[in-house]
C-alpha cells in the first residue's frame, strides 16, 4: 500500500508539456518575438523562448502585466504576427510558416474578439456579424440563416437591425463574439474582451464564453491583467512576465500556491485572504493564548475532515477561527484560520502534522 498519507485528491494538471503533446490545439515551439528597431525608437524583445501547450477543448487565461507580450502571444496564434524564432502549430498546422490565402483560411478557424469589441459603426449588428461569411463568399441565404443562428446563440436575436451605436457594451462585444464564431472556428482568442465592461457584465459574458467552450468545444485562449476573469472563466492559467512564462498550472493550484511573486502579486488583488478585520486587530507576534494557522484546504468536505483528524491525532481543542471555501476551476479551495491553544510548541506540533500531508500552513501570531 502506497505509506504516503492523503487528505487532498486533485485532479492531474492539465495544462499539456509543449514537446509531448500531440493532441494540442496550440503549441509553441521555442518562441521568440522581436519588434524590430523603428524610426529611431529600440527594438523591443516581446517573447522568449516560449515553450507552451494549450489543451484542445480547454479554456486558458494568460495574465500579465502591462507590456509582458500577450498579446503578441495570441496575435501569433492567428498569424497576425509572424514569429522571430520558433513554430506556432495550431491543429497540426505551423500558422507561423503560412502566407496568403493559405493564412486567410487557417484564420477562418480562429476567433478573436477584443477589448473595444471592433465593430463597423455603419453596418447593423446582423451586417457586422456577417462580414466574415461574406469575405469567405457564402451565399446570401446561408449568410442570413447564420447570421440569425449566432444572434441566438449570443442572447441578442432582437438586437439584428441595431447599429453599434445603440447597443450597450455588453451587446457590442456579443455581437463581436458572435462574429468572431461565424466561420464555426475551433480556437477563440480574447484580448482583454471584458476589460471596458462593468463587473456585472463582465460575468454575463464570461457565462457566455463558459457555455460555448461547453457546446461547441471551442478552445478558448483568455488575455487579461485580471485575476478575477482567470478565476471565473479559465481551467489553466499561463503567467506572462517580461516575455517569459513564469508560472503555469491549472487555476486551482495557482490560486492556493502561487509560486512566482508576479503571481502573488496578481492574486493578492483578488482572494479572501485578507482576515476579518476583528480577527486580523486581535493578532499579537507574542506568544499568549492561542496560535492562529491559516491553513489551505482543498476538495468539499476536507476541511471538516481536518479538523477532526488534527483534533483527534494531537488531542488538541482546536476552534475554528474564520473559513472561506470558493470553487475555482471546478474544484473546491479555500482557507482555513484555526484557533490552536497551547502555545508554541503546539503550534508548531500542528504545523509539523500538517506538512505531512503537504498541506500549506503558516502560523500568523497568536490572539488573547
Ligand atoms: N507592433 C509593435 N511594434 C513594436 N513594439 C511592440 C509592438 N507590439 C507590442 N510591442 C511591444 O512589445 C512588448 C509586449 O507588448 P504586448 O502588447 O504583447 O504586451 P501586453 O502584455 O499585451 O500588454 P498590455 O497589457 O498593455 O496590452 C511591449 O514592450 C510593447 O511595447
Ligand atoms: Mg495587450
Amino acid at each position: 500500500m502506497n505509506a504516503q498519507p492523503s487528505l487532498v485528491v486533485g485532479d492531474p494538471i492539465e495544462i499539456l508539456d509543449a514537446a509531448a503533446e500531440p493532441a494540442a490545439m496550440v503549441r509553441f515551439e521555442n518562441i521568440s518575438k522581436t519588434y524590430p528597431a523603428h524610426r529611431g525608437k529600440p527594438g523591443v524583445v516581446a517573447l522568449r523562448g516560449i515553450d507552451l501547450a494549450i489543451a484542445r477543448g480547454s479554456i486558458t487565461g494568460v495574465i500579465g502585466r502591462s507590456g509582458a507580450g500577450k498579446s503578441s502571444l495570441v496575435r501569433l496564434i492567428n498569424g497576425l504576427e509572424k514569429p522571430t524564432a520558433g513554430r506556432v502549430v495550431v491543429d497540426a498546422r505551423d500558422i507561423s510558416a503560412l502566407t496568403g490565402r493559405d493564412l486567410r483560411l487557417a484564420q477562418r478557424s480562429i476567433g478573436m474578439i477584443f477589448q473595444h469589441f471592433n465593430l463597423l459603426s455603419s453596418r447593423t449588428a446582423a451586417d457586422n456579424i456577417a462580414l466574415p461569411l461574406e469575405i469567405a463568399g457564402w451565399s446570401k441565404a446561408d449568410i442570413r440563416a447564420r447570421v440569425s443562428e449566432l444572434l441566438a446563440l449570443v442572447g441578442i436575436a432582437d438586437k439584428h437591425d441595431r447599429y453599434p451605436s445603440e447597443l450597450s457594451g455588453g451587446q457590442k462585444q456579443r455581437v463581436g463574439i458572435a462574429r468572431a464564431l461565424a466561420t464555426r472556428p475551433d480556437v477563440l482568442l480574447s484580448d482583454e474582451a471584458t476589460s471596458a465592461l462593468d463587473p456585472q457584465t463582465t460575468r454575463a459574458i464570461l457565462d457566455l464564453l463558459a457555455n460555448i467552450n461547453r457546446e461547441l468545444g471551442v478552445t478558448i485562449v483568455l488575455i487579461t491583467h485580471e485575476m478575477s476573469v482567470v478565476r471565473q472563466l479559465a481551467k489553466e492559467v499561463v503567467v506572462l512576465d517580461a516575455g517569459h512564462v513564469v508560472e503555469r498550472g491549472h487555476v486551482a493550484d495557482i490560486f492556493t500556491h502561487p509560486k512566482h511573486p508576479i503571481t502573488q502579486s496578481f492574486l493578492a488583488e483578488v482572494t479572501g485572504d485578507s482576515l476579518p478585520v476583528s480577527l486580523a486587530g486581535r493578532i499579537v507576534q507574542e506568544p499568549g493564548g492561542q496560535a492562529v494557522i491559516r491553513v489551505q484546504v482543498r476538495g468539499a468536505g476536507a476541511g471538516d475532515t481536518l479538523i477532526a483528524r488534527l483534533a483527534r491525532e494531537l488531542g488538541l481543542d482546536v476552534s475554528l477561527l474564520s473559513a472561506r471555501i470558493d470553487e475555482i476551476g471546478g474544484r473546491h479551495v479555500g482557507a482555513l484560520v484555526l484557533g490552536i491553544p497551547g502555545g508554541e510548541g503546539a503550534a508548531a506540533r500542528t504545523l509539523a502534522w500538517l506538512s505531512q500531508f503537504q498541506i500549506s500552513a503558516e502560523r500568523l501570531g497568536y490572539v488573547a
